[in-house]
């Protein structure tokens, strides 16, 4: 097992990491000191991996709540549909909630833990590789709007994350390549190091090879925790986080969500923000194709899906949070390995961007 800790003063917290954790009973209570205990999942999540996770709070009041899946649950309703079983059972304010799923789940049942009663603790159970490498750290909690992403929300740290490893062996090859668009942004806006080792082990992650997947959950984790202890609400670096999401989020948005997996969206954005980066004169021409050809061995789409015309991807990237009083925001590269901080971008240059993204869909000569 591999230890990590969010430093936060009197809110620190424990990430760990290995195979196999969901069998380690003292591991699996340690962090949960209640003896009402709810866990949130859902309908895929739940057939694989609940008996063996709810096995350990049979001696407790056990609620399970089993959400439909998908991005497009992730809601207010879906919320409601926590609390209100919370109030059925009484649930009290010492009551601890788990977090059985990948970043989805993650990101409900961590707003509903930070809204019921004002805050109860929760522990996150993360089983996807985006959520072990990046939604499960960092205590941002949240659910969608219609309008816009992760629109209603809070920044509330779970008391623990435990990464069993062992449940990607069930993920999809899609969304194992999802996870690798988060893992490659690490890479991106602080670790050329990172950046170049993933270069040299690319094909062994996407393998599998369960010793690559450890090193690559590990440092995205150690990256996330650094910046997180350094800048937990985001006033300053944690918005290099971001790279790629202002391009992505317009996209799941845009799109309808769940038309696009969040990585995917991130794997896109990156590349846009990696033009634009380009075009105010950061980055070179070589580095764009570098990052593409990374993300292609990663299985990750690298041009925009049609659907949205620039316009409409643009009025989408106005609902930001980054943006301030209108003005977008957005993340760019220096260089490969440094971000710069949210920048103000004019709109005309965004939509240069778009404009040549968008327009690899037409065949040739037509306008
Ligand atoms: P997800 O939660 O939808 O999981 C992806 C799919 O895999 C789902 O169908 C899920 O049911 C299934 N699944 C989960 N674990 C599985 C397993 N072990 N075996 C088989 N199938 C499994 O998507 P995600 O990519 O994990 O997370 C994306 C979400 O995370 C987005 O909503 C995004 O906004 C959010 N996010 C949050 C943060 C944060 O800091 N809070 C950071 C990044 C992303
Ligand atoms: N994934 C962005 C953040 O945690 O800040």
């Amino acid at each position: 097992m591999r230890n990590l800790m969010v430093e936060l003063a009197d809110r620190r917290y424990p990430i760990a990491i290995g195979q196999h954790l969901f069998d380690d009973h003292a591991l699996m209570t340690r962090h949960i000191a209640s003896r009402q205990v709810m866990i949130v999942t859902n309908e895929v999540v739940a057939p694989l991996y609940l008996a063996k996770v709810s096995a350990h709070y049979e001696d407790r009041q056990l609620e399970v709540i089993i959400l439909p899946d998908g991005e497009a649950f992730k809601t207010m309703d879906s919320a409601m549909t926590v609390f209100d079983r919370l109030l059925q059972q009484k649930f009290s304010r010492t009551a601890h909630l788990i977090a059985l799923g990948g970043g989805v789940i993650g990101d409900l049942a961590g707003f509903a833990a930070a809204c019921y009663q004002r805050g109860i603790p929760f522990v996150q159970m993360p089983t996807t590789l985006l959520s072990q490498v990046d939604s499960s750290v960092g205590g941002k909690t949240a659910v969608n709007h219609p309008l816009g992403k992760n629109m209603m929300g809070a920044f509330y740290q779970p008391k623990a994350v435990i990464a069993d490893m062992t449940t990607l062996s069930t993920l999809n090859d899609r969304e194992l390549a999802a996870g690798l668009a988060e893992v490659i942004k690490y890479g991106l806006i602080r670790d050329l190091e990172f950046f170049e080792w993933l270069e040299a082990h690319m094909e062994a992650l996407v393998a599998r090879d369960p010793e690559a997947l450890a090193t690559a959950v590990e440092r995205s984790c150690q990256n996330k925790a650094m910046v997180v202890a350094l800048d937990e609400r985001e006033t300053g670096e944690r918005a290099t986080l971001n790279l790629g999401h202002t391009f992505g989020h317009a996209l799941e948005t845009g799109l309808g969500y769940g038309a696009v997996l969040h990585g995917e969206a991130v794997a896109i954005g990156t590349l846009l923000a990696a033009d634009l980066s380009s075009r105010l004169g950061y980055l070179e021409v070589a580095d764009i194709d570098r990052i593409r050809r990374l993300l292609i061995r990663a299985n990750l789409p690298t041009t925009v899906p049609e659907g949205l015309s620039p316009e409409e991807f643009l009025e989408h990237m106005a609902v930001d949070k980054k943006n301030v009083e209108g003005q977008l925001r957005l993340i760019l590269l220096k260089r490969i390995g440094e971000a710069h901080l949210p920048m103000s971008v004019e709109r005309g240059l965004i939509k240069q961007t778009l404009v040549s993204a968008i327009a690899l869909h037409r065949p040739q000569g037509s306008l």
